[in-house]
């Protein structure tokens, strides 16, 4: 590996998860995941669509490590799929590991740094017939399945991320259902799966010191820049501040101060899992660094009706959005970087996703694009909005580092197109765009801008 990229005071990378672009996800002796499941019931996913294939990463990862290395990625955030590891509780998978272990062969051979994600919500599907992280035992298996995953690649995968996005797994899986496991409204299962994946979370950091010396590790937060409707109406203020404990703190707090946000635990005591308060002590431990996945800005208004914290959301007027309607705010972003140096005292932050949306179909023809930053003649296809976003969260974080907050690097959600999840592949988040007919990846405007952007260098404070 090059030791000047891991040397470097700033890294920019890409992310990616394992069920949004491998495909193949029975392959080679893996076992379903619950996405897996989820994507193949009638009426869950946007048209229809699976990870049966995906972008096809699964048997194209070289083209597209040699593709990052083209675009100049520095580092590369990438998932693994538990069920490729761990077909039943307890054995390991042979040729699951080896297809990570070429990967990251790949990439150092790229002079690309790897951050390997442990869990991006492909929970085997064996798990969660046993009652996944509902259940404190995922948090035995978790540690099973990361320990395999340490000793088979910790000799050369210096960065590892427990858990994506906490927030997002247990809401949309238990609350909303628009994401497997598809349950609806099950509060006590939501609270209990967030519990267990922070616990996890503790769990594989303590696991990693004692196993691999020399890597760090943290998790990546969903955090969203919470905001009032109205900002001279104390009750508006009052639901603004609610909302971001149940959004935002409640996953935070217990790593770095002890507890979850007392004013949620009163209000929600009884959806707890029995005992919590027990497991609090072992729960400070926020990691070697925080990974931040940052989107949007939301505002809130004072809702007495609503159950809980009496918060609804509300469109901030005059709000610039993205094609999902996600409301766009840079300056969240430096906010939510200056919180948590500030007020939580993290060491060391990644953005671990950052991305622009657009809407296209998948089928749609929009012709092949530039093949790559060489192609000479063929224009690349135009997203001037996606530059547009990433250079002002981009100088954001310049201006967070300008006040001292330790950002490490910059990871653009994502490398390329991919199953957006209930969205299926009509959101397109990629530098690169995929011809899901061909499997085709052509440079986007973005990626030829990102290229020139990291060339330029770290961003430092205005
Ligand atoms: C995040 C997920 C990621 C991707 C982006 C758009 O919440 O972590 O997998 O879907 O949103």
């Amino acid at each position: 590996m090059s030791a000047s990229a891991e040397a470097r005071d700033f890294l920019w990378g890409a992310a990616t998860a394992s069920y949004q672009i491998e495909g193949s996800p029975l392959a080679d002796g893996a076992v379903p995941s619950i996405w897996h499941d989820f994507a193949h019931r009638r009426g869950k996913i946007r048209n229809g669509d699976t990870g049966d294939v995906a972008c096809d990463h699964y048997h194209r990862y070289r083209e597209d490590v040699a593709e990052m290395g083209r675009l100049g990625l520095q580092a590369y955030r990438f998932s693994v799929s538990w069920g490729r590891i761990v077909p039943e509780p307890g054995r390991a998978n042979p040729a699951g590991l080896d297809f990570y272990d070429r990967l990251v062969d790949s990439l150092l051979g790229q002079g690309i740094v790897p951050f390997c994600t442990l869990f991006h919500w492909d929970t085997p599907l064996w798990l969660e017939r046993q009652g996944g992280f509902v259940r404190r035992a995922a948090v035995e298996a978790f540690a099973h399945y990361a320990g395999v995953m340490f000793a088979r690649l910790g000799d050369r995968v210096k960065h590892w991320i427990t858990v994506n996005e906490p927030l997002v797994y247990a809401t949309h899986g238990y609350l909303f259902g628009s994401h497997a496991p598809g349950q609806h409204w099950r509060i006590r299962r939501m609270f209990a799966t967030a519990h267990h994946l922070l616990l996890g979370h503790c769990t594989l950091v303590r696991l990693l010191r004692e196993t691999v010396g020399d890597a760090k590790i943290g998790i990546a937060q969903h955090q969203v820049w919470i905001r009032p409707l109205d900002p001279d109406d104390p009750r508006d203020l009052r639901a603004a501040d609610l909302a971001d404990q149940v959004i935002n703190r409640f996953y935070i707090d217990p790593l770095f101060l002890g507890g979850y946000p007392p004013e949620m635990v009163k209000r929600f005591h009884r959806f707890l899992p029995r005992g919590f308060e027990r497991d609090l002590p072992t729960m400070v431990e926020p990691g070697d660094f925080v990974g931040l996945n940052y989107y949007q800005c939301q505002s809130y208004r004072h809702a007495f009706w609503m159950p809980f914290v009496g918060a609804l959301q509300a469109e901030t007027p005059g709000a610039a959005r993205n094609e999902l309607g996600w409301e766009i705010d840079p300056d969240g972003l430096y906010r939510l970087l200056l919180r948590l140096h500030t007020e939580y005292g993290a060491p060391l932050v990644y953005v671990t996703e950052n991305g622009y949306p657009t809407v296209e179909e998948p089928h749609a023809g929009k012709g092949a694009g530039a093949r790559g930053p060489e192609a000479a003649g063929t224009p690349p296809l135009e997203d001037r909005e996606r530059a547009a976003y990433l250079e002002s969260h981009i100088r954001a974080i310049g201006r967070a580092r300008g006040r001292g907050v330790p950002v490490g690097g910059y990871f653009v959600w994502s490398l390329m197109d991919n199953f957006e999840w209930a969205e299926g592949y009509r959101a397109r988040f990629g530098l690169l765009r995929v011809d899901y007919a061909t499997q085709a990846r052509s440079w986007r405007r973005s990626a030829h801008w990102y290229r020139e952007r990291i060339q330029a260098g770290a961003p430092e404070g205005e």
